[in-house]
């Protein structure tokens, strides 16, 4: 039985990447990343695609590629913090997709990223007024998601769980 896709939306650092991986385990679903599909694309990481070519080269590869994944179904999908930037690839993974938002704090997030290099657009001074400044700018798009789940103090397990709880209610 083919079944609607599970679209993880949310910030850098709110653990989407993890949750997936084990979603996609326990619902025997197959797995697609945005960021692993442009890496793969592109045959160089995000950080060089930002530098070399620039967020807007970025954003258009991810378009592409958020086009492809929406298409799909039974998949879970791992969406980048920026898809959200997009309208048209909301109303793409909303077509056939159940949205979930994975909200955190700007500490919890910057818990979460402050030991990586590998996000650019937080490869700055001061990363925790950064998250605070561009959650703020992308908080009501996140919200357009279906469902939002809170994962601040919340351990990967828990938030399965709350995802699989939204499935069985959906
Ligand atoms: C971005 C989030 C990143 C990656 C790129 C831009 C963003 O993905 O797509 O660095 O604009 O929020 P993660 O949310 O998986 O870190």
């Amino acid at each position: 039985m083919l079944e609607k896709n599970i679209v993880l939306i949310g910030f850098m650092g709110s653990g989407k990447s993890m949750i997936s991986k084990k979603l996609a385990n326990m619902l025997n679903r197959q797995l697609l990343s945005t960021d692993d599909l442009i890496v793969h694309q592109e045959g160089r990481s995000v950080n060089r695609i930002f530098e070399e070519s620039g967020e807007g080269y970025f954003r258009q590869i991810e378009r592409k590629v958020v086009q492809g994944a929406a298409e799909r179904q039974s998949v879970v999908i791992d969406c980048g913090g920026g898809v959200v930037l997009n309208p048209e690839n909301i109303t793409d993974l909303k077509r056939r997709g159940i949205l979930i938002y994975l909200s955190a704090s700007p500490e919890s997030l910057y818990e979460n990223i402050k030991d990586k290099d590998d996000r650019p657009l937080l490869n700055v001074g001061d990363p925790l007024a950064k998250i605070r400044e561009l959650l703020k700018e992308r908080r009501a798009l996140y919200e357009q998601a279906d469902y939002t789940i809170k994962t601040d103090n919340k351990t990967a397990d828990e938030v399965c769980e709350e995802v699989v709880r939204i499935l069985s209610h959906d």
